[in-house]
């Protein structure tokens, strides 16, 4: 037999597959390790796609999706955000993740370089070496108070090979937010250089105080792309729909490229997005603020038990710090914190080298699996011997 792609067989496998497979050998997991809205999908939703397959939804759409999903989504952009585009420059993916394949595929020759936050969604690595490319990871700043952007120190990484820097705010897994400043500068940055800026906005809807700031407000039609999902916002994420706003230059090709790989994002799934951004919004806001509530409810009981975390401004994460005494790598500890208390968190490393020494926990759950699982973790770090 041939070789296969050696790149596919090379990239490493997320750490929390790991954990998820080792979980799967035990009763009574807590399971903070899954970013997985626990939120039905809400029922007018769920109608709505009920309805399209009857009405004959049943079929491809157009590479680009459905033109009134596309309007849909420009009318969204326009009312959430404050930002004018046209739907032609709208195409409709599966998920923000093939929103961002589609982007990579769009820009990137092999050998070109791409800045990447770290610790950042690993999706991003693995979707970059899939286009024979390079993630060059920035770091981000951290303190107790948050992880923030560095905007001198990711200009600094440029290069002649930079072809792209990819901002994610909100953040997964550092819940971090960008500023307005911050946004602006990033963006005056990708000018100044020539290259893309693609912005990963699955959680746009997901703040807790600061407001969602997107580089599109600054440069609707120049060299950013945006990236929205549907998964979050409307817990909708085996619906897979999600959304690139691309420069108009290049939304065609966008289109076109949806035709090597998925042809369309599932029709029923666009119709049923459609009556998630034209209908009532009280479901984002209903979500949003008991992601909110568990943010703080855990935070507070990290302070209470003297876990070391880092404060998240947006998403649904919460990074906490591996106290000194416990010398192990977070793959480790991860692994062992399964197999000792039955609690399930995502390694930090899996983000990537900044992510060493954290565990994320995923807040996809009710007040109670939070609590249980952060007095297991409490009882791990004050007795490390019971892990095995
Ligand atoms: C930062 C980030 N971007 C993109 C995605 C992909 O989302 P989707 O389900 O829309 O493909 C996720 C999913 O967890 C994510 O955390």
């Amino acid at each position: 037999m041939k070789a296969l792609n050696q790149v596919a067989v090379d990239i490493p496998r997320s750490g929390i597959r790991s954990i998820l497979d080792e979980a799967a050998n035990y009763r009574d997991v807590v399971h903070l390790e899954i970013g997985q809205p626990d939120f039905p999908t809400p029922a007018h939703i769920i109608e709505a796609a009920h309805k399209a397959l009857l009405d004959g939804f049943t079929g491809y759409s157009p590479n680009a999706g459905l033109p009134s999903v596309r309007k849909a989504f420009a009318d969204y952009l326009m009312k959430t955000h404050n930002i004018e585009v046209s739907a032609d420059q709208i195409v409709v993916t599966v998920g923000a993740m093939g929103a961002l394949f589609n982007a990579f595929m769009a820009t990137l020759n092999p050998g070109d370089e791409v800045l990447v936050p770290n610790p950042g969604y690993p999706n991003y690595r693995m979707a970059i070496s899939l286009m024979h490319a390079v993630s060059v990871p920035y770091r981000l700043d951290v303190s107790k108070h948050g992880f923030s952007l560095n905007v001198e120190h990711i200009e600094s990484l440029i290069t002649e090979k930079t072809k792209a820097i990819v901002l994610n705010s909100p953040s997964n897994p550092t819940g971090m937010v960008a500023t307005s400043d911050q946004v602006e500068a990033l963006v005056a940055v990708a000018h100044r250089h020539h290259v893309y800026l693609i912005s990963d906005e699955a959680y746009d809807q997901m703040l807790f105080s600061a407001r969602h700031v997107s580089p599109l407000s600054f440069d609707p039609d120049g060299n950013v792309f945006g990236m929205y999902s549907c998964s979050k916002t409307y817990s909708m994420a085996g619906w897979r729909v999600g959304f690139i706003v691309a420069p108009k230059r290049i939304s065609p090709l966008m289109a076109k490229l949806q035709e090597a790989y998925c042809s369309c994002a599932p029709t029923v799934s666009q119709k049923a997005a459609e009556a998630a951004l034209v209908g009532e919004q009280t479901c984002v806001e209903a979500m949003r603020e008991a992601y909110r509530q568990r943010v703080e409810y855990a935070c507070a009981l990290c302070e209470q038990m003297n876990i070391e975390y880092v404060r998240p401004s947006g998403a649904f994460y919460l990074m906490v710090k591996l106290p000194n005494h416990i010398s192990m790598t977070s793959d480790d500890f991860a692994l062992a914190l399964v197999k000792s208390v039955q609690l399930a968190v995502a390694p930090g490393s899996t983000f990537g080298s900044q992510g060493e020494g954290f565990v994320r926990l995923s807040l996809c759950c009710s007040e109670s699996i939070i609590k249980e699982g952060l007095q297991r973790l409490h009882k791990v770090f004050a007795n490390p011997s019971v892990l095995r």
